[in-house]
């Protein structure tokens, strides 16, 4: 198996240069008959909802993602969502962090520490939650609340995030994210106010990413293309970024979910 990785990984190396980095993932994909390293995060994830942790030594198995307290299964299609428990809108990770204080007893520091993995010796369990709970809505429909006031408030919210241009360059999301068929160093830029492009995107996050070795959830994906704004970077969990995850679930909405997927 790692010989495989090796190759693919030479190959695609070798090649990037020549072609579209999204050509190179299919046949990177291909090579790898459909497996994606993501199951290892899904596993571990799926491990890890089940085990008794923090000071008060519960597991999340009462969890409540929005479809009763230990519903998995097309919970994550769902979100964002509102949580009358909380008062607002939530996206996955911010509901994790809510159960993790509340039920499991961990502090906000604890439960945020790791947010974005960093290799072997810094694993995040934040990810692998994720994509265990992601991989539980495959094949499902992508439907984000959008009936509460504070769901349209965040969607709007959302939006105005989406088409707000400052900073050095007057960038927006918009700017990079808004014209078909547009690509910046041999990346693929999607059109994300383009419904079936936006399903297409979404659909994918999480995702395992060949070029970080680690899979990677919105917050991440939303947190990176902060910097590529030039922006400052965002708070993990913060209202903001659930918004425009909001923002984006909802110009996917209908469309088929198949995460965990596999990105450069
Ligand atoms: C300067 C251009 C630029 C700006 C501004 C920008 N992005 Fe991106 N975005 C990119 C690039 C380049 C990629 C692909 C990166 C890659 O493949 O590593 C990307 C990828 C993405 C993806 C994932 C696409 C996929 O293939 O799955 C999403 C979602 C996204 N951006 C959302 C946003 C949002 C929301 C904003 C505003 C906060 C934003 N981007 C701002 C350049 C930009």
């Amino acid at each position: 198996m790692k010989k495989i990785w090796l190759l693919a990984l030479a190959l695609l190396c070798a090649t990037a240069h020549a072609q579209s980095t999204s050509d190179e993932i299919a046949k990177y994909r291909e090579m790898l008959a459909d497996a994606n390293p993501a199951d290892l995060w899904e596993a571990r994830g799926e491990a890890l909802w089940k085990e008794k942790r923090g000071p008060k030594a519960a597991s999340l198995e009462r969890c409540d993602l929005g479809l009763g307290p230990g519903v998995v299964k097309g919970a994550y299609v769902r979100l964002p969502r509102y949580f009358a428990d909380v008062n607002k809108v939530q996206d996955v990770e911010q509901r994790l962090i809510t159960c993790m204080t509340t039920q499991q007893g961990f502090s906000l520091a604890q439960a945020t520490k790791q947010p974005f993995g960093a290799g072997e010796k810094k694993r995040s369990d934040m990810e692998a939650l994720v994509a265990y709970i992601a991989g539980e809505s495959r094949g499902m429909k992508i439907q984000p609340g959008v009936t509460h006031a504070k769901e349209i408030e965040s969607y709007e919210v959302g939006k105005k995030i989406f088409f707000f241009h400052g900073g050095p360059y007057d960038f927006s999301c918009a700017t990079c994210h808004s014209a078909s068929n547009k690509r910046i160093r041999l990346q693929d830029l999607p059109n994300l106010t383009e419904t079936a492009e936006a399903q297409k995107i979404y659909a994918a996050w999480p995702a395992y990413r060949v070029s970080q070795g680690e899979v990677r959830t919105m917050q991440h994906r939303l947190y990176d293309c902060f910097r590529q704004q030039r922006f400052p970077e965002p708070v993990y969990g913060s209202d903001a970024i659930t918004a425009l995850t909001m923002y984006l679930a909802k110009q996917a909405a209908g469309g088929d979910f198949n995460a965990p997927g596999m990105k450069r």
